[in-house]
């Protein structure tokens, strides 16, 4: 028993010696001469916390060194993880221009069921034609290649549904509330950390999807953000001071993805999205048919439609930017 204490001590002395050095070589005899203990007791007692799964080289004949790879995209940790059966790969990319235009020329190629994620976008794309800043290593950015047998209408629940499905992840990681600004955007303490751009192509002449690319965006590690008059953003890091896996928090929104997905026919998804609505009951500024309109907002309806009350009549809307939001919770009509 008591073998078995020092032994983990030891262990323990030396994982934060390790640690303490990360990048950096420590050698297996400066290691062994601290702790008065051979040399192979030492690459045995690493060996452990290798196959324990902390990230520790072993170099031959010259020692070893510890990286946190929390921030590291690798494949294997992904597909450790994951339990969904929807993907059929996933495919880790360093540069692209956008993970969403790399998705469209693989569907074009016919494939299906696709992921794929990049360490850095020089052109990432946002909704209504704006730029989505994707700096290399600071945040996920994935496209999900999927090929959907449900009519063609059910396609405008997709980014709700998968809004929920990605705060669903993050909450799981992080620990807070999660809300949601209609339509694609998450928002964590009152500012922006993911935003969605769903792309979709449809044949009319079936009445089908011929495939949509969900490419998801999120902010993790970045600590500076251009201003932005309207919504501020933020990262994960930056608001919670959390470092996220990204490897961790790709599998767990992929399988949260397919665990909720039957949920766009059923449209169950839907009181899941309200409940984390931040702009029900507010008046916004609404950007809707090239104008800008001051609007209370009243409900999200059971297609995702924002419901408004504008000019005191009550409108639908299905699709359109919120602006800004008048702090002050709107006083009844
Ligand atoms: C938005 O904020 O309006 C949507 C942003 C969507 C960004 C993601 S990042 C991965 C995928 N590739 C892109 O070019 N855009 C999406």
């Amino acid at each position: 028993m008591k073998k078995q204490v020092r032994k983990e001590e030891l262990q323990n002395y030396v994982l934060q010696e390790l640690i303490s050095r990360k990048g950096l070589l420590t050698t297996g005899s400066m290691l062994a001469k601290k702790l008065g203990v051979t040399r192979s007791y030492i690459q045995k007692m690493i060996q452990e916390l290798i196959e324990y799964g902390y990230q520790i080289e072993s170099i031959r004949r010259s020692g070893y060194i510890y990286y946190d790879d929390t921030k590291v995209l690798n494949k294997e940790a992904i597909l450790k993880m994951l339990k969904a059966s929807f993907y059929q790969d996933i495919l880790l990319l360093n540069q692209v221009d956008s993970t969403n235009n790399y998705a469209k020329k693989l569907a074009e190629e016919k494939k299906e069921g696709i992921v794929v994620i990049a360490n850095y976008q020089d052109s990432g794309k946002g909704r209504l034609g704006r730029q989505f800043i994707s700096r290399a290593g600071k945040g996920l950015y994935m496209s999900i290649l999927l090929k959907p047998t449900f009519p063609i209408d059910f396609a405008r629940r997709i980014t709700g549904c998968v809004a929920v499905s990605v705060a669903k992840a993050l909450e799981q990681l992080v620990n807070t509330k999660i809300d949601i600004k209609w339509v694609n955007d998450l928002y964590l303490h009152g500012k922006k950390i993911c935003g969605i751009l769903t792309e979709a192509v449809s044949s009319m002449e079936m009445g089908t999807l011929e495939y949509v690319i969900i490419g998801i965006g999120i902010n993790l590690y970045q600590q500076d953000f251009p201003s932005n008059a309207g919504f501020l953003a933020t990262s994960i890091e930056e608001e919670t001071k959390v470092v996220i896996s990204r490897n961790q928090l790709i599998a767990t929104i992929l399988n949260q993805i397919e665990e909720d997905w039957s949920q766009i026919v059923s449209s169950s998804y839907i009181e899941e999205y309200r409940n984390r609505c931040f702009v029900i009951g507010k008046m916004v500024e609404l950007h809707l048919e090239n104008k800008k309109q001051m609007v209370k907002v009243l409900d999200i309806g059971p297609e995702g439609e924002l419901i408004v009350l504008v000019d005191n009549q009550t409108r639908a809307v299905y699709s359109g930017e919120i602006m800004r939001m008048v702090i002050s919770n709107a006083k009844e009509n």
